[in-house]
């Protein structure tokens, strides 16, 4: 397709809230931002815990409004964290955006979550636009069955001429995808990898081929390779370098830099000039 041949993809290897400002204000159509939920997660080595539940949410603030900053006047964000915080982040966003859904990830788990309270089997997301009026919902593009539980089509007889009622509708605010395991195909080694199929009901609805996809978390780079598997262009920011990696190689940006990664120590004019050239950016 020709319209693949023109996207751009580009990796940012650097802390989110600085990788952020770089960004020219109003540029972006759709943003997926899964931070760490200060829950103790080991990323790389490095635990995401902050020292008091304020701080995090003080940090969070920070980049919210960094996003909210970046996003075009008609696109739409979506944000994840842990059940806990996102109290939090609908009383802060709801004032600077309109809230269209709490979407809810339901996923099943053959292990033991807890014994002694219920354990948690989900993770919220909000859906935000900047402009309730004027934002992209490709609602054909992300229709599922609707079950009816009938074994047979059901006709609506109070039409003129009766028609079997549609079977197909929007998706509800509850989703249920399975998590990325282990020997899954995309399986990646990340703690918190979100599944492919997540990331493309998002981008499917939210933006158009040829849009601007940012993920300032990037992780395993799910929505950034999802964006190039849809057509639409992608930002994806990660701050650490086995992380990068894998979105080199997700990318197919890898094969350009023969495997090799750029660490922030060997940042030389050639280094830079290369990255620049592959679309990667080094702090
Ligand atoms: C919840 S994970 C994202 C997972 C991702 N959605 C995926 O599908 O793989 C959060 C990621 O943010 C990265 N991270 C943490 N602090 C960061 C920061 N300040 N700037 C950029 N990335 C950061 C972590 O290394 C981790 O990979």
């Amino acid at each position: 397709m020709e319209i693949l041949g023109t996207q751009k993809h580009k990796i940012i290897y650097g802390d989110a809230l600085e990788a952020i400002k770089l960004l020219p204000d109003s540029s972006v159509d759709l943003i997926f931002a899964d931070p760490p939920y200060n829950i103790g997660k080991n990323f790389n080595g490095q635990i995401e815990k902050w020292e008091t539940e304020e701080g995090y949410l003080e940090w969070c603030y920070e980049w919210l409004d960094l996003c909210i900053q970046k996003l075009k006047p008609h696109g739409s964000f979506y944000v994840m964290t842990a059940t806990q915080f996102m109290p939090y982040f609908d009383i802060y966003l709801r004032k600077k955006m309109t809230i269209l859904s709490r979407l809810v990830w339901s996923y099943d788990s053959s292990g033991v979550q807890a014994k002694k309270y219920y354990g948690s089997m989900y993770e919220p997301i909000l859906y935000c636009v900047k402009d309730k009026n004027n934002y992209t919902f490709n609602t054909n593009d992300i229709l599922v069955e609707a079950k009816t539980g009938a074994k047979r089509k059901l006709i609506d007889y109070r039409k003129a001429i009766p028609t079997v009622y549609n079977s197909e509708k929007v998706p509800g605010n509850v989703w249920e995808f399975s998590r990325v395991r282990y020997r899954m195909d995309e399986y990646e080694n990340h703690p918190t990898q979100k599944p492919i199929t997540l990331l493309e009901r998002i981008i499917k609805a939210s933006s158009n081929v040829g849009d601007l996809v940012l993920d300032p978390f990037s992780g395993t780079f799910t929505t950034c390779f999802v964006a190039k598997e849809l057509g639409r262009n992608s930002i994806g920011i990660e701050l650490q370098d086995e992380y990068v990696k894998i979105g080199l190689r997700r990318l197919q940006l890898a094969e350009e830099f023969k495997g090799e990664i750029l660490t922030k120590e060997i940042r030389t004019f050639e280094t830079q000039k290369m990255a620049t050239q592959h679309n990667l950016t080094l702090f």
